[in-house]
């Protein structure tokens, strides 16, 4: 059973000013972790991560990491760069790691000086379209450029990213290649080198293959075109264990299997020092989010089902992916007495569930389920659909005091795009 930084006191307390559901992030529990990942990634000269803003787009949480760690941002859309700006991240301290990308969203990644990283070959050419368009100087000596290479057919791919050669991003190797050439002879003097090809990956070899395969991709890219490179960046994709029976991603495994590949593949071969990056999300603040409900209803049909305040609109990936999130019932915990339940939310939409055939402790209308592990991909995916509104975020901080980060929807919210009169 996962252990809770609150308990059900704590809840109901809580709740008496912020009803549920609300996301409660626990803020010892994510420095605890940016400690630990900078550590096994301590022994590269300029290690960094930019935390993926899509993950937890909240700037109380980005402002904790970039504080406390230097934490840059890993930025994809408008909304996300303007983000990062607002807590202080900017120039280098953003990556902009986007696809399809609009021409406004390139110049805003630009006037703040990120690190742009391509999607598509093409992207160079529609880059200086829209700067030569929107009159900007073209100084791109200072520049970082970065490209985002799709190695294709990997051993299998990965569970929830697939296979490269099916996936809409990165340049193909030939095209790696033409665009760095043409980026060089344009002036750029500065490059980095991305790729992703993990999502929620537990075995550590895999990121250390990943990691292997750009530092040999670098090196070649030297050898060919006499470009040097600031940096390589993994992505993100460090999984976390959503299931009691796995085993979370060893850290410090894969910091010390990137320093070997280093040793041998950018040291050994006498390249110049390599930064390593990473853009991680999941890993940084999903295991330390919760989405706290209370149990509306208990239905006895052909199934058992409890129904929660809570539905898919603050958690989806149950619904979307079958992803299974780990419920705790507090102040029931060890409780002998057990049932199977669907733990639904209230969409009309039969997918709208938490847990399928669950065992839990028996339930009771009011008791409080805490969903675990939604600091990630959670709150972040929410959408009105049914009407139904995003609830409150809240950062319970290290000396037990709680403040909220985002306050729940109201109807106001929900008409406030419409051309008509709110209730
Ligand atoms: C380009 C890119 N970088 C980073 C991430 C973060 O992934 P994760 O939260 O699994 O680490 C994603 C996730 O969708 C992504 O698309």
């Amino acid at each position: 059973m996962r252990k809770l930084p609150f308990d059900r006191n704590w809840i109901e307390e809580t709740a008496k000013k912020w009803p549920t559901p609300f996301h409660v992030y626990d803020a010892k529990g994510i420095r605890e972790n940016a400690k630990r990942l900078k550590k096994a990634f301590a022994w590269n000269d300029g290690f960094r991560e930019y935390f993926a803003v899509k993950a937890a787009p909240n700037p109380h949480l980005m402002k904790l990491l970039r504080d406390g760690f230097g934490f840059g941002s890993d930025c994809s859309s408008m909304a996300e760069l303007v983000l990062a700006e607002k807590v202080g991240n900017v120039g280098e301290s953003i990556m902009f790691t986007s696809n399809d990308t609009p021409a406004e969203e390139f110049l805003k990644a630009w006037e703040l000086g990120a690190i742009v990283n391509l999607d598509d070959i093409t992207h160079w050419d529609f880059l200086l379209e829209t700067l030569a368009g929107a009159g900007v100087g073209r100084d791109f000596a200072g520049r970082v450029m970065c490209c985002r290479y799709n190695p294709g057919p990997l051993k299998g791919g990965n569970a929830i990213i697939g296979k490269p050669e099916e996936a809409k991003y990165g340049f193909t190797r030939d095209q790696l290649f033409k665009c760095y050439a043409k980026m060089r002879d344009a002036g750029v003097k500065r490059f980095g080198l991305h790729t992703m090809v993990a999502s929620n990956e537990l075995d550590p070899e895999y990121i250390v293959d990943t990691a292997k395969l750009l530092f040999t991709l670098a090196g070649e890219l030297h050898d060919a075109l006499g470009i040097d490179f600031e940096f390589v960046n993994i992505g993100g994709g460090i999984g976390i264990p959503y299931r009691p029976d796995q085993k979370a991603m060893d850290l410090e495994r894969v910091g010390e299997g990137i320093r070997d590949a280093y040793c041998e593949l950018v040291e050994g071969k006498g390249m110049k020092p390599i930064r390593l990056y990473m853009e991680c999300g999941r890993c940084i603040t999903g295991p330390y989010g919760y989405l706290v409900a209370k149990v509306r209803h208990i239905k006895d049909t052909y199934r058992l089902y409890a129904g929660l305040d809570a539905c898919m609109s603050n958690l989806m990936r149950p619904a979307l992916y079958g992803a299974y999130h780990e419920i705790v019932v507090p102040g029931k915990e060890g409780a002998a007495e057990r049932k199977v339940y669907d733990v639904t939310g209230s969409l009309c939409e039969n997918n709208d569930k938490f847990a399928i055939q669950r065992e839990l402790p028996v339930l009771e209308r009011g008791d409080y389920v805490v969903i675990c592990d939604a600091g990630a991909h959670g709150h972040a995916m929410g959408f009105q659909y049914n009407g139904k509104l995003r609830s409150a975020e809240l950062l319970l901080e290290e000396d037990g005091s709680v403040r909220q980060i985002r306050r729940a929807e109201t109807l106001d919210d929900y008409f406030a795009t419409l051309d008509f009169p709110s209730p």
